[in-house]
């Protein structure tokens, strides 16, 4: 690829799809009035988050929302040449890490020089109960405006129960465009499986009053709240089969759908989304990926008043907001906190950014206990990366972990490229150093691609203090299976600026658990004041 195309390609990433600037305070944004609220970005608590895309010069924020999905080598991949650019002239790169997830080894956007962000929930729910005629009550999600008239219970079946004869039961099981027959549903409220994407278009053509959409099996708990055409509730999988349980064994099953309520403070907040790309890092599996999580599930963001909440012309509504899932919700509100840091630093390299936001974020949720992921399972690093991002410490994070466009040089390098692919990547020759050290490469998190028996890592990093004259002291929760030994245990901090080496030894312990794979820990440097985390991800072999 030419240098011509490379930055051809920087600038159709720049004016077409990339930058997001955190919009200004917009009060009253809401979908049809709810989760009406204060809408911004990058606040710590943010739950709503608007975001006007414009066109400009001297641009200090790039927030990519694409990438591609198959995992190529750096010098084949313009994303990673276009933002390694962008680096190179001072602007903080983030990328989502994509919606490939739960499965291992999704993560994209990885490049070292990229801040890879993954996608959880906020503490914010759109809830809407169902009630059945056992007095069962059902929490599911939804964002419709319509109500049904209150007091009173609709007869409830399922929607194979009003299948057109000449549709096919799966196609009507998902209440797929024409399967149904208006006769057998008219009403009623009808249980569409798993498929939420039509909104209730097919419910409420045939004269449902309203709709449950239970997911399957894959989505589980995780509910999507939609503008739906008529009152609906999307519910987990275990309530749906309980729903259609009742439904088979009840001589006439009835139900009630309430209004959407807007309910702040749920719990277990923040938790990964399941659809959120995973680690291991599969273009360098020495890179920890994603680098952080962010809220990404349930955004409201603005919306196109030009089109319908269903995208029907048939839809006559309109609404300036819409909530959103996606890791490309998660990235700017990560956006939003980096230009934020930008504006209170101005002196801070891309690196430095990125460091705050890394060793700053935090791995526990709303109740205080490690965050899980959206089957209750305790989430690791490789779905969350250092942590779920918090903002005011990000703002203060006491030191950092500092790289400049040598040091990614010199590790493309370290990974063997050529001096034509280098030139992909800089606009002068570069010559690579005649040593150096993948592991030394001083990134805010610590990764071994192998451990083996009896084996030994060193790996030497250098933070730098961007705060006041402090005394830092380290402290190690080592990975199972691995002995860890920083040296010098002490930093002494005379001024800002000033920049320090240490060194971490970490051992292969003997087989007391005889675990393999990756296992995490942290080191920590601490002032008491400061809290400068860097997660340890070691791959232990037997
Ligand atoms: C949103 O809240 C604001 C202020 O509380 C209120 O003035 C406005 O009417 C509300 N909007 C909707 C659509 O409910
Ligand atoms: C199935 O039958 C219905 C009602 O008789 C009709 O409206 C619909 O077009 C038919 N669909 C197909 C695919 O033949
Ligand atoms: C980049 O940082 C390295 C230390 O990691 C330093 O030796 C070098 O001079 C720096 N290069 C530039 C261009 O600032
Ligand atoms: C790590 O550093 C220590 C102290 O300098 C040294 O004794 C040891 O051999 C080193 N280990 C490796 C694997 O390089
Ligand atoms: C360790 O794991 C291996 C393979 O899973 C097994 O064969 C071995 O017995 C285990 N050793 C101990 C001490 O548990």
């Amino acid at each position: 690829m030419s240098r011509y195309l490379v930055h051809v390609t920087m600038m159709v990433m720049v004016h077409i799809l990339c930058q997001q600037r955190v919009g200004s305070f917009v009060p009253g944004a809401s979908v049809f009035g709810i989760g009406n609220g204060t809408a911004s970005g990058g606040s710590p608590k943010a739950r709503v988050a608007a975001y006007k895309a414009s066109i400009s010069d001297g641009v200090d924020v790039l927030s990519l929302s694409l990438g591609s999905p198959n995992h190529q080598d750096y010098f084949k991949d313009v994303v990673a040449i276009g933002s390694f650019h962008a680096v190179a002239n001072g602007i903080v790169v983030m990328a989502s890490a994509g919606n490939a997830g739960p499965s291992p080894g999704t993560v994209s956007n990885v490049g070292p020089w990229i801040l890879t962000v993954a996608a959880s929930t906020t503490d914010r729910d759109f809830a809407s109960y169902v009630t059945l005629g056992d007095k069962k009550i059902i929490k599911g999600a939804s964002l419709s405006e319509q109500n049904l008239p209150s007091n009173k219970m609709y007869p409830l079946i399922s929607s194979v129960d009003a299948k057109n004869i000449n549709a096919s039961i799966k196609d009507a099981l998902g209440c797929q465009y024409g399967t149904l027959d208006p006769e057998k549903a008219e009403g009623k409220i009808l249980v569409c499986l798993g498929e939420d994407s039509n909104m209730g278009v097919e419910a409420f053509r045939v004269g449902a009053v309203g709709m449950i959409l239970p997911n399957d099996k894959g989505r589980r708990d995780e509910m999507r709240p939609r503008p739906y055409l008529l009152p609906a509730a999307n519910v987990g999988f275990e309530n749906g089969n309980y729903i259609y349980n009742y439904i088979t064994t009840t001589q006439s099953p009835m139900a009630y759908i309430s209004r959407v309520k807007t309910e702040l403070g749920v719990k277990p907040a923040p938790y990964v989304a399941s659809f959120s790309s995973r680690g291991p890092n599969a273009v360098d599996p020495a890179i920890l990926k994603p680098d952080v999580t962010a809220p990404g599930v349930n955004i409201i963001a603005a919306y196109s008043e030009a089109i319908s909440p269903t995208g029907l012309e048939s839809d006559k509504r309109i609404t300036p907001y819409m909530a959103f899932s996606g890791t490309s919700m998660a990235c700017p509100h990560v956006s939003g906190l980096a230009e934020l840091l930008k504006a209170l630093h101005p002196d801070w390299s891309p690196a430095a950014i990125k460091s705050a936001i890394i060793t700053s974020s935090t791995t526990t949720d709303n109740y205080g206990r490690p965050i899980q992921d959206s089957v209750s399972n305790e989430a690791t690093p490789f779905d969350y990366g250092a942590g779920h991002i918090k903002p005011d410490s990000a703002a203060d994070p006491g030191l950092v972990y500092d790289l400049n466009i040598t040091d990614y040089l010199n590790y493309l390098c370290g990974h063997g490229y050529t001096s034509s692919q280098l030139k992909l990547f800089t606009d002068k020759p570069y010559t690579c150093p005649k040593s150096f050290s993948l592991a030394d490469f001083n990134y805010p998190t610590i990764t071994i691609p192998q451990l083996g028996p009896g084996h030994s890592v060193n790996v030497s990093r250098t933070v730098t203090n961007v705060g006041s004259q402090s005394t830092y002291e380290v402290r190690i929760k080592a990975p199972p299976q691995v002995e860890v030994s920083v040296e010098p245990s002490k930093l002494r901090f005379q001024k800002k600026g000033e920049k320090k080496e240490f060194r971490v030894t970490l051992n292969w312990k003997s087989k007391t658990e005889n675990t393999t794979g990756f296992v995490f820990g942290r080191l920590t440097w601490t002032d008491k004041k400061h809290h400068v985390r860097s997660t340890i991800a070691v791959n232990v072999t037997q």
